[in-house]
């Protein structure tokens, strides 16, 4: 005979949820819709984000990132293992839990791994929504891993995209995420689009009128070119670490504005932290999207300039508004396994 320990044990279920639950349960628009919310919601300050908690041991690192909203509270772990992809195994994993906001009850567990690149790519998608020029037709991606995937099914979601084009200094053989891509574009009902790849990035940046990179990379993927670079509209994701950077001087010096999500950015990314320390950038320059996308909403765009750009480096916050999201519709759906504890 088994007893629970606490008279109240056993009684509660919680949600779980695999990435392909996660993905019948929500469309790319709403993803990115709750993006949207969860600028709102940062811009209202109505909600607690401690700093993200990095434990590191050697190269190896595990993020926590807790956030309360005041319908629900939210904590992803991930895990950042550079040997992975010499493992085949991917370089992020992780797991995302939901707490009932009133109770602290867990609601649901999730895949972490697949809400970040859902999230991540839906931060881009929402960037190309307000910055990349509405008849941008051709996408370059540098970094063609789980993140890049993803940039790229938001980016044909929000602009009439015929071609991508591709490069990535690693994988020797992109054919694998060409199948990939070509798969999860088909689900959208996108089996147009064209697939190129690249022999380096000046090819990728002369065909591309937006380019979003999601790399580690240390140093500046593109050719510090500004006659190669101007009227592009960039997005960059990857190297959130204060001495790695995506992007070349040409960059900060083409564009009037460079946006990103939260002044920390300017800290934690080489991306602007370099460029602000040598003066290409200044600090009056860095603006953060939220603000665009509520000017434009009211009617007011400020951004006219040819040359665009995005820097993200992410939040807990939009982990726990799209975990919400994600939670709500399976549920309306009836997706998902329930588990009890
Ligand atoms: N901004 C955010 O919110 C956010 C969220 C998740 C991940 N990230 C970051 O995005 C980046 C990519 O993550 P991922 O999960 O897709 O990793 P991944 O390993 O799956 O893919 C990265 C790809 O970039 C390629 N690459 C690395 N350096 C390169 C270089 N110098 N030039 C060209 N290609 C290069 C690799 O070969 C790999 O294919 C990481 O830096 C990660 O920390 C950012």
């Amino acid at each position: 005979m088994f007893y629970f320990i606490h008279k109240y044990s056993g009684g509660f279920d919680m949600l779980f949820l695999s990435e392909q639950e996660m993905w019948q349960s929500v469309t790319l628009e709403d993803v990115m819709d709750a993006i949207e919310d969860a600028y709102a919601i940062h811009k209202s300050g109505n909600y607690k984000m401690p700093d993200r908690f990095i434990a590191q041991r050697d190269k190896n690192m595990m993020l926590y990132m807790p956030c309360f909203l005041d319908s629900v509270i939210g904590t992803k772990m991930l895990s950042e293992f550079p040997d992975n992809p010499s493992l085949g195994i991917p370089y992020l994993n992780g797991l995302m839990i939901l707490n009932d906001a009133t109770t602290g009850l867990p609601k649901a567990i999730m895949n972490g791994s697949a809400l970040t690149a859902m999230r991540t790519g839906a931060v881009g998608g929402v960037a190309l929504r307000y910055l990349a020029p509405e008849d941008a037709a051709s996408v370059g991606l540098v970094g063609c891993g789980m993140q890049g995937l993803h940039q790229l099914l938001y980016a044909c979601e929000v602009r009439p995209i015929t071609d991508i084009y591709l490069y990535d200094a690693y994988a020797k053989d992109l054919s694998g995420f060409i199948e990939r891509l070509s798969a999860r574009l088909a689900s959208f009902g996108k089996n147009a689009i064209q697939i190129h790849t690249c022999a380096d990035t000046r090819e990728l940046a002369e065909h591309s009128r937006v380019l979003i990179s999601a790399t580690q990379a240390v140093d500046p993927l593109y050719p510090d070119d500004e006659e190669l670079l101007r009227g592009k509209c960039f997005v960059a994701i990857g190297s959130w670490r204060p001495e790695r950077r995506e992007l070349p001087d040409a960059v900060w010096k083409l564009v009037k504005n460079a946006y990103t999500e939260l002044p920390y950015a300017c800290e934690e990314s080489g991306d602007l932290k370099i460029p602000l320390e040598k003066g290409v950038l200044t600090q009056e320059r860095v603006h953060f999207i939220e603000d665009l996308i509520e000017d434009t909403k009211q009617g007011h765009p400020h951004e006219q300039n040819e040359t665009r750009c995005f820097k993200s480096v992410g939040m807990g916050l939009f982990d726990v508004r799209t975990a919400q999201l994600i939670y709500e519709k399976a549920l309306g759906k009836g997706i998902g396994q329930k588990l009890n504890f």
